[in-house]
């Protein structure tokens, strides 16, 4: 069931959306040669906690026997989802990808964002403006009486035209008071799909795009996702929320 958001209900994901926002401008001045996916980690994790929100992440999905142990997910390189911070010091060259979810009066704020350290190849720094080009690309279509998947088909031709792929394995979602709503919103289809769009509708669009093939595979550790071929992999993420005269990003400091 998709849930339409009321006005009082809207104000707290502005309210969470802003919050994660801040975040990431915090974890974004730490993001150098050196610091350890950990460090990141414990700055995402201060602030949240100093923030009054619950890290969202940090334990889901509550009562399964291997949840996420940590408040970012921190994916590098041919890492392309759901890496688990540790040890490992970012590199010069590296791509990195940050992932933060929040939880804030019992609604939720999911975004992320992702970075090219040092001095890095064209490929990399390409695939990461792709990957936040693609969500503009896509939310272009995201309005009233328009189809989930009119976003899909749009992220989709812009990756694919820019000489990349798109994962098909995970897609973006709803959100509010839970992480993970209907509808999914994959990141590539055909247009004209999938339920209309509705003001009060509120969505985390997530495209995960690679430098090679699109497929992927779960580590052994049942979290991190890896491109299949080792290619490198960006992803992008914010909340919005549609309105009647379009949407708000709801994850972004205006
Ligand atoms: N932002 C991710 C998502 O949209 C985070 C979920 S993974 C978690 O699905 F387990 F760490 F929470
Ligand atoms: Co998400």
């Amino acid at each position: 069931m998709i849930s339409i958001k009321s006005e009082k209900e809207i104000q707290k994901m502005r309210e969470i959306g802003k919050i994660v926002a801040q975040a990431h401008e915090e974890i974004k001045k730490h993001v150098k040669v050196g610091v350890t996916t950990k460090e990141l980690d414990k700055i995402c994790e201060d602030f949240f906690l100093s923030h009054g929100c619950n890290c969202s992440c940090k334990g889901y999905p509550q009562g399964d026997p291997n949840p996420f142990p940590a408040t970012a997910c921190i994916s590098v390189n041919d890492e392309v989802i759901h890496g688990i911070p540790s040890d490992r010091k970012l590199k010069d060259g590296d791509l990195v990808c940050i992932d933060i979810v929040a939880d804030k009066n019992g609604y939720f704020g999911d975004a992320t964002r992702c970075y090219v350290v040092g001095n890095a190849s064209e490929t990399a720094k390409k695939l990461v403006q792709v990957a936040e080009k693609s969500f503009w690309e896509g939310i272009k279509y995201a309005k009233e009486g328009n189809r989930v998947s009119d976003i899909s088909h749009a992220i989709q031709e812009y990756v694919e035209k820019n000489g990349f792929s798109v994962v098909r394995e995970f897609q973006g979602h709803g959100i509010g008071t839970e992480m993970h709503e209907d509808p999914g919103v994959p990141n590539y289809g055909k247009s004209g799909r999938g339920p209309r769009l509705t003001a009060g509708m509120t969505l985390a669009i997530e495209p995960m795009i690679n430098a090679g093939l699109p497929d992927v595979f779960v580590d052994d550790d049942g979290w991190t996702i890896y491109t299949e071929d080792g290619s490198l992999s960006a992803h992008y993420e914010n909340t919005i929320l549609i309105t009647k005269n379009g949407v708000e990003v709801l994850t972004i400091l205006s």
